[in-house]
């Protein structure tokens, strides 16, 4: 039986996570439940797993949850130190870290700190704070098991092979919703259209990194930190059809795929129950039904968020977190009705022009820049 705890319970990863736990009730406890706003859900989880813990993101909503909750024994906490409580102190075995951006940074290393195996959706954290929490997780003999999909897929083809033998890490894109749709047009894109993807279901802020490329750069880094490949030996492909979640190239030319139907209960589920594979309900590929693998180059002049998270990449230090910021900013204004689609990689840009490469050593000073590029950013 692992004891799970699962930050970012009411999101598309966490609630998927609790379908794969309700699919294999002996398997899984749930030791911990933490969100921010969604408190419908929440009090319908809470009854449902027992947890012993469970935050929310403020002391208002703690106390509703609290009241609504009534005799049921589950301690409520709130904000940060509850989701470090529920990170760290919850008596889980296996941390589900799905929280969006830049705050599952904190949680995250608490997790790793206190020598918990970590399930990573929240790619940000390895994009800010990647050498920080690898380093911690090397130092505590903690695991960290992807959930991306992509992620998920080069960790099954990477198994026993070390790094070294390695030529390139392939990521696959679907290319999103705007693959097609010619550049000229990108400024009159809505969020409505934003929001659509072709064939993945998502949280929003995932769903336009998906659109604008952003996310296969932040994948770019997240790889980089999971597998020790430098980032110029991950590569990224547009593969449509979203059935090839990834390949790894070897040094002697192999090159080793997963493939499966896009469905995230398979990649959470392997994250959970690894080294093991369990059975489940999901839909099969069926190979005889597939019209076609289809392939084609990024076009990057179209899509140039990729290039700036290489580029932010390569500089290292400060300039991911930099990176990161700048983009939760401008996705925000952009579902807000702020911001053209087409100005997303423009405050990006300004954002890294704006605040020059410097190093970075703790969390602290991560997250001290991750604060000054939100508030400089207040000025365009
Ligand atoms: N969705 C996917 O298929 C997918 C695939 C691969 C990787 N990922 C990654 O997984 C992460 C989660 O994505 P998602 O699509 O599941 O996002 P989502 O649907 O937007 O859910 C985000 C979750 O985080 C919670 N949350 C947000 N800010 C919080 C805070 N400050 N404190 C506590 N809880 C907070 C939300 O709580 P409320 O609901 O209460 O606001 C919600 O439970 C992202 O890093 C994403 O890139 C997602």
């Amino acid at each position: 039986m692992r004891r799970l705890a699962i930050l970012g319970s009411t999101g598309s990863v966490g609630t998927s996570t609790l379908e794969v736990v309700a699919a294999h009730p002996d398997s899984f406890q749930i030791a911990a439940l933490a969100a921010r706003d969604n408190l419908d859900l929440l009090e319908v989880q809470v009854r449902r797993h027992a947890p012993r813990l469970v935050s929310v993101g403020s002391e208002t909503g703690a106390r509703e949850l609290r009241r609504r909750l009534g005799r049921t024994p589950t301690e409520v906490a709130w904000g940060t130190p509850g989701l470090l409580q529920a990170a760290g102190d919850a008596g889980a075995d296996l941390v589900v870290s799905a929280i969006v951006g830049a705050a599952g940074l904190l949680p995250t290393m608490r997790a790793v700190a206190a020598g918990k195996d970590v399930a990573l959706a929240n790619k940000e954290s390895l994009v800010v704070a990647g050498d920080l929490v690898t380093a911690e997780a090397r130092a505590r003999g903690v695991r960290i098991l992807p959930v991306d999909s992509e992620h998920s897929a080069i960790f099954q083809c990477l198994a026993e092979s070390g790094a070294g033998q390695v030529r390139r890490i392939i990521l696959t894109a679907s290319g999103g919703p705007f693959r097609t749709r010619p550049r000229a047009t990108f400024a009159s894109i809505t969020p409505e259209e934003a929001l659509k993807h072709p064939n993945w279901s998502m949280g929003k802020k995932v769903t336009i990194d998906s659109a604008t490329l952003m996310n296969k750069g932040l994948e770019v880094i997240e790889a980089h930190w999971l597998f020790g490949v430098p980032v110029d030996q991950v590569d990224v492909i547009i593969h449509p059809q979203s059935i090839i979640h990834s390949l790894v190239e070897y040094v002697d030319g192999s090159l080793l795929a997963q493939l499966g139907v896009p469905d995230m209960r398979v990649p959470i589920q392997y994250a959970l129950t690894y080294p093991e594979r369990r059975p489940n309900a999901v839909p099969r590929l069926a190979l005889e039904t597939l019209t076609g693998l289809t392939f084609e180059a990024v076009d990057r002049e179209k899509f140039p968020c990729l290039d700036l998270a290489y580029e932010a990449a390569l500089a290292g230090g400060s300039a991911p977190a930099v990176l990161n910021a700048a983009n939760e900013v401008a996705v925000e204004r952009f579902l807000n009705r702020r911001i053209g689609f087409d100005e997303i990689p423009t405050l990006i840009r300004k954002a890294l022009d704006a605040h020059p490469r410097r190093a970075v050593g703790t969390v602290e000073e991560i997250l001290e820049v991750d604060r000054e590029v939100r508030r400089r950013l207040e000025d365009y």
